[in-house]
């Protein structure tokens, strides 16, 4: 569904995503993991058309490499980003509407503004300004907002980011759902490798902008190389 052939992502002298290629089918979960400064963000801004790349990508069999942002969203492809983006001074109807007035080309769909908050469980604030969410709001805000264009491919840059267990546990249901009940294919960044040894079929690990490994989480996290260059890491940062 999603093809990314050799490429790579330069800013000066240093290559953020180096020579990459990967795959990934229609209705998986595809992590991605690797530390910090890795290109992990970087890959999600060249799917989307963000920068421009050598190399190529393919969506749905069709090139999408240099086309512009907009013609890749209308394609099929969301994202969320790692650091919480909401409209400050619109509600969260308003909100989840704009997300689907984009993806409506036909003008807007009421009941589905409508079936998008119920989704990410936003019923009871739907008149809050978005500023005034707590964290999981905004960050089932920003997922619902995506949802609301109707994707193919939804892309979640480290969605767990600054959440508790229990905030953790409700995303996990929220895109295990989305997955399961909408048929949308997903791409998680993550740093917690117990979400997406749980959420994931395949997980590709980066360092450097380079590809460690990409495989079923049981291997990866198995794998000498990954231990070496990531885990090593994540195990010393917990201890
Ligand atoms: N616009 C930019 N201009 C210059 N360098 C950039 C730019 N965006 C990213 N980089 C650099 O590219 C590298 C990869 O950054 P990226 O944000 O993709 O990493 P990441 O894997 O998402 O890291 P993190 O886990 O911290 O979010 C880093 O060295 C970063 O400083
Ligand atoms: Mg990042």
């Amino acid at each position: 569904m999603l093809k990314a052939f050799n490429v790579t992502k330069r800013f000066g002298a240093l290559k953020a995503v180096n020579d990459l290629s990967f795959e990934m089918q229609k209705g998986q979960i595809f992590g991605i993991a690797g530390p910090n400064g890795a290109g992990k963000s970087t890959v999600y801004n060249l799917i989307t058309g963000f920068y421009g790349y050598e190399g190529r990508i393919e969506f749905d069999g069709r090139l999408i490499t240099g086309k512009p942002p907009y013609r890749i969203a209308k394609a099929g492809i969301a994202r969320t980003f790692q650091i919480p983006q909401t409209f400050p001074s619109l509600s969260v109807q308003k909100s989840i509407s704009v997300g689907c007035r984009f993806g409506a080309p036909g003008g807007l769909d009421p009941a589905h503004v409508e079936s998008t908050i119920r989704f990410v469980d936003l019923e009871k604030e739907r008149h809050q300004n978005t500023a005034r969410l707590n964290l999981l709001g905004k960050k089932k805000l920003m997922i619902g907002a995506a949802l609301a264009t109707k994707p193919k491919i939804l892309m979640l840059d480290e969605p767990m980011a600054g959440c508790n267990p229990v905030e953790i546990k409700s995303l996990m249901d929220l895109i295990a759902r989305i997955n399961r009940d909408l048929g949308i294919t997903i791409i998680i960044i993550e740093h917690f490798m117990k979400v997406l040894t749980e959420l994931t079929e395949i997980l590709l690990i980066i360092e450097s902008g380079r590809m460690i490994c990409c495989d079923e989480p049981v291997k990866v996290v198995n794998d000498p190389r990954v231990i070496e260059s990531y885990l090593g890491d994540v195990n010393a940062a917990s201890q």
